[in-house]
């Protein structure tokens, strides 16, 4: 049968940078602030749409990340780009309104086992946290991403059926009103492309294809093949971290994330539009390679 032809709106994908929050939030070499503005500024000359940046949370928990407020006054904003980052509480967010970030996340999880290493708390007490972020946002005018966790796989629980996973979802969205953009994120990167169509054939039906985030790692190397078939079943949003940065440090055994470049390399080859200038992606995964002591692979051509 013929591929169906679509239309140039629909050929349109959204890609969300990670790397400076996933990527950096997992690295035991300390980077300075000035290299992450370095990186970020980078990833802004790319034209990401949004760039996750930092997270406001414990830096008892995540020392990692205990410059976010730095890192926010010193990066460059490109117009067009929102610059967001991960926000687990009320204390979170203050620390996060007085950056002055364009966009907040909540995290939680289709996994008790994993919400409580990650939060110290239920995914119900993660959600109840939750309501005063989405209050801010609602005065603020700010919008919200809610990651869910584990949607393919727990560390500690093992395989994870999708209908737990919708669960986790309606709660959000009913905490939220609605407003609130989901991502699933499949944190221990192992998941096959049967595994991505079986869940969202699962959460399709509580939100919209177009408008479901996914988040992938790339432990097993199948990510990209996860997100070909997300694409082919309706997703038009990724997440993507340059030079494959990442991993939570409360998931053992995840690795980095869905590459940025692998991820690019896929969508411009089948002609879908991102508005992103890959070789300045380039550009900004040497950094990235650099800061870290990675390397980081030059794509070839198909
Ligand atoms: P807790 O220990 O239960 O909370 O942690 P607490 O309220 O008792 O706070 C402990 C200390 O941290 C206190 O300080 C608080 O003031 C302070 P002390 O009194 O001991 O001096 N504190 C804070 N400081 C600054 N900013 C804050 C903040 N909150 C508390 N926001 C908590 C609960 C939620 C704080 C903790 O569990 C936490 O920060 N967890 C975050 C873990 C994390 O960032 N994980 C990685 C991100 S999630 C991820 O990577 C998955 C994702 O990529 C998707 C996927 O791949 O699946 C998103
Ligand atoms: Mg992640």
């Amino acid at each position: 049968m013929a591929e169906p032809i679509l239309k140039d709106e629909d050929r349109r994908v959204r890609i969300t940078e990670v790397g400076p929050r996933d990527g950096l939030q997992n690295e035991s070499a300390k980077v300075t602030v000035e290299d992450k503005i370095r990186l970020i500024d980078a990833l802004s000359q790319a034209g990401f749409p949004e760039i996750e940046t930092s997270s406001f949370v414990s830096p008892k928990w995540v020392p990692q990340l205990a410059d976010a407020g730095e890192v926010f006054a010193g990066i460059d904003r490109r117009p067009g780009t929102l610059y967001s980052a991960l926000v687990p509480n009320e204390r979170g967010l203050e620390r996060a309104l007085a950056s002055g970030v364009d966009k907040l996340a909540v995290f939680t999880a289709a996994s008790e086992s994993f919400c409580d290493r990650n939060l110290n708390t239920t995914i119900k007490g993660s959600i109840e946290r939750f309501r005063p972020v989405f209050e801010a946002a609602r005065r603020a005018s700010l919008p919200v991403r809610g990651y869910v966790s584990c949607v393919v796989r727990c560390p500690f629980e093992g395989a994870i059926d999708p209908a737990r996973v919708g669960e986790t979802v309606t709660r959000l969205l009913e905490a939220a009103d609605g407003r609130i953009e989901i991502a699933l994120g499949e944190t221990l990167g192992v998941a096959t492309p049967e595994d991505i169509q079986r869940l969202l054939a699962g959460v399709g039906g509580i939100v919209p294809m177009g408008e479901l985030d996914l988040h992938l790692h790339d432990t097993n190397g199948r990510a990209v093949d996860c997100a070909a078939r997300a694409l082919d079943l309706g997703v038009r949003r990724f997440d993507a971290s340059c030079a494959g940065l990442g991993g939570c440090p409360y998931a053992p055994g995840a690795a980095g994330n869905l590459a940025t470049e692998d991820l690019l390399r896929m969508l411009d080859r089948d002609g879908w539009s991102t508005g992103i200038d890959s070789d300045k992606v380039l550009v900004a995964a040497r950094i990235a390679a650099e800061i870290t002591g990675r390397s980081v692979v030059d794509p070839g051509t198909d």
